[in-house]
């Protein structure tokens, strides 16, 4: 158990394992959305809010980790039509279906490489990152299907950036995995809960022909 959340136990209680993250996340998708509202999760905002000065309207974008889609539902807002959303969870992906906001959704475990057969022009990813299963070592598995340059906006819990440490992490992963990190700023992040926040602007920097130059001859 983590030693913030305290007023909401379904974050305190945020299992490190893909398989306890799916059993928490069946039962929590019910009431996600109330309770991260009284948390006051700020990430999603500050994330779409970089997303609109970054990236064109018409882009073709996918979300990592989409959960129930508040991070869809404000990318609507902003006028973004062309958004693909990823999770692991059925549950979650059930709730974001209902929200109309996603051109297609898809179940997929983020620690495993993800094929796909178009490349998106940015991604975004927003509570995922914390104290695992989703660490620096698998952000690879992101910026693998955007196009060359294009940005990831990612956002960290505050709490897991210092105690999990997410700098070190980050500097060995993008020295190895063919991204940059470009940008860091701390956000609000879970307002209600003192839990401040990164948004990152991660970077694709591997050319299509490495990857295939590394499949090749590795
Ligand atoms: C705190 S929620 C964030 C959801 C949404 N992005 C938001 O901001 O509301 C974390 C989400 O990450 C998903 N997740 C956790 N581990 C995952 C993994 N290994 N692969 C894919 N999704 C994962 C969970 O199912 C959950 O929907």
């Amino acid at each position: 158990m983590t030693d913030f959340g305290k007023k909401t136990p379904q974050i305190s209680e945020l299992p490190k394992t893909n398989s306890g993250q799916l059993k928490h996340y069946a039962q929590w998708a019910g009431t996600y959305d109330t309770d991260l509202d009284q948390a006051g999760y700020e990430a999603p905002t500050h994330a779409v809010a970089l997303m609109a000065k970054l990236v064109s309207i018409d882009a073709q974008i996918i979300e990592f980790g989409c959960g129930t889609g508040l991070v869809g539902e404000l990318l609507a807002g902003h006028g973004y039509q062309r958004v693909v959303g990823i999770d692991q969870s059925p549950e979650m992906l059930d709730k974001a279906k209902n929200r109309s906001c996603y051109q297609s959704l898809r179940e997929h475990d983020l620690t495993q490489p993800l094929i796909d057969d178009i490349r998106y022009e940015a991604g975004v990813c927003v509570g995922v990152c914390a104290f695992g299963p989703v660490l620096a070592q698998h952000i690879l598995h992101m910026t693998a299907v955007l196009v060359e340059h294009a940005p990831l906006i990612l956002t960290i819990n505050g709490k897991a950036w210092n105690d999990h440490d997410w700098v070190e992490q980050l500097d060995e992963a993008q020295q190895r995995d063919g991204f940059i990190v470009e940008f860091i700023n701390t956000i609000p992040y879970l307002t209600n809960e003192d839990v401040d926040g990164k948004l990152l602007i991660v970077r694709n920097t591997r050319f299509e022909s490495e990857v295939e130059c590394t499949q090749e001859f590795s």
